[in-house]
């Protein structure tokens, strides 16, 4: 059996990671897997660091997509993975999460006569103005396997007439990551980070993550946002490492943040954590964040108007707060008063998720 992992853009390497530790743990006669590397993401600290750090081996087949419009980027990945799986014939292409390589890849895979599993299946925000939930629904439309994080996303894929025995809930793959590298990271000597300093000189602080189109890509909406911010670290530091697009508009727009705001160049997923995890709050706009948090028990503040992860708000720390400063500054205040959520793990964000995933793929004949 010859298995594809696909990654393409920052948030799908920490989700190949532990599936490739669990491969490796496998002497299965005939067994062949491989790492496609799209090239969505492309500099040092988007990309290569994690692939160093996460001890992912380097990719098979990079296929060197870069930046471009959503139908320029999806369109290079797709003509080259084809040449690919042309070329290798894969039996099973696994692809994580939902970005524009997730769909690019499955649509190609799917249109090849090759089986097709989704890591993180089944997440719905019913938002069509983000690109990543066409993205979800697309790869889910043509999914043979669909590996599932939480019990929504079995409701969401039951309602789409998804078969049940299609549908696997194995746990999260992101959480199975976290856990490991925290382990790794609890293990090292932390002077040797580069946030080490800045994390000492600081008594306590926030922690900021924003780059969704919806947020820095309109210029009112991105101003009215720094404007909570710049307040909010007038009471606590914020520590913001910035993502390009966001670093781009804000320049554009001339939008000014306070020095009380420390900007970072992108982080490594353990520069990142290093911090993070001793954050009074965490604030951000990503999708992995929002679990992370609610496994380690973070309050986490998501500047959005809805979420694909509703478990992180049902049973977690997440707190959606919208994007208008109104809403940040609303729920800063209740943490101020010491008002925010217990949480607890959702189940099976058990650090074993991509065990039970390797098994199920190998045992693939009995179900396809
Ligand atoms: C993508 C994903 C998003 C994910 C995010 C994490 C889609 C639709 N979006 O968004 O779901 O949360 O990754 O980062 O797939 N750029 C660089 N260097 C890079 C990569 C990008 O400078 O290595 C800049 C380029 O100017 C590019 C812009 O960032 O145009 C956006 O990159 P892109 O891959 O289109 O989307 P993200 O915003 O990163």
């Amino acid at each position: 059996m010859k298995i594809f992992l696909i990654a393409g853009a920052r948030p799908n390497f920490m989700k190949i990671a532990p599936i490739v530790r669990a491969l490796k743990s496998r002497s299965v006669h005939g067994l062949v897997w491989k790492i496609v590397h799209t090239g969505q993401h492309y500099d040092y600290e988007m990309s290569q660091t994690f692939f160093d750090e996460l001890e992912i081996p380097e990719p098979d087949f990079f296929l060197e997509a870069g930046s471009g419009s959503h139908a320029r980027q999806t369109a290079k990945i797709m003509v080259a993975f084809e040449k690919v799986c042309q070329d290798e014939k894969p039996d099973i292409v696994v692809v994580v999460g939902d970005v524009n390589s997730t769909l690019a890849c499955s649509v190609v895979a799917k249109k090849l006569m090759i089986k097709v599993a989704h890591v993180e299946a089944g997440l719905r925000s019913f938002d069509l103005s983000m690109p990543e939930e066409i993205n979800r629904m697309v790869t889910d439309t043509l999914s043979d396997y669909f590996f599932v994080t939480e019990k929504s996303g079995i409701d969401n894929l039951l309602k789409e007439g998804k078969p049940k025995k299609k549908i696997h809930f194995v746990g999260h793959v992101m959480i199975d990551n976290l856990f490991y590298q925290l382990d790794r990271l609890n293990n090292q000597d932390p002077s040797q980070l580069s946030t080490y300093d800045l994390k000492k000189n600081l008594e306590k602080y926030a922690f900021l993550t924003l780059h969704r189109p919806s947020n820095v890509d309109d210029r009112a909406t991105l101003a009215d946002i720094a404007t909570a911010l710049n307040e909010i670290s007038a009471k606590v530091p914020l520590v913001f490492p910035i993502h390009p697009r966001t670093k781009k508009m804000l320049k554009s727009f001339d939008i000014k943040l306070s020095q009380n705001i420390h900007l970072l160049e992108p982080l490594g997923f353990r520069e990142s954590l290093f911090l993070w995890k001793d954050a009074i709050m965490v604030m951000t706009d990503s999708g992995g964040l929002q679990e992370e948090t609610t496994a380690l028990g973070i309050p986490c503040f998501t500047i959005r108007e809805n979420t694909e992860r509703p478990i992180t708000i049902e049973e977690g720390t997440n707190t959606l707060v919208g994007n208008s400063s109104k809403g940040i500054l609303e729920a800063f205040k209740k943490l101020e008063q010491g008002l925010q959520k217990e949480g607890k793990i959702p189940e099976l964000w058990d650090g074993k998720a991509s065990v039970r995933i390797v098994d199920v793929l190998l045992n693939a004949k009995e179900i396809l």
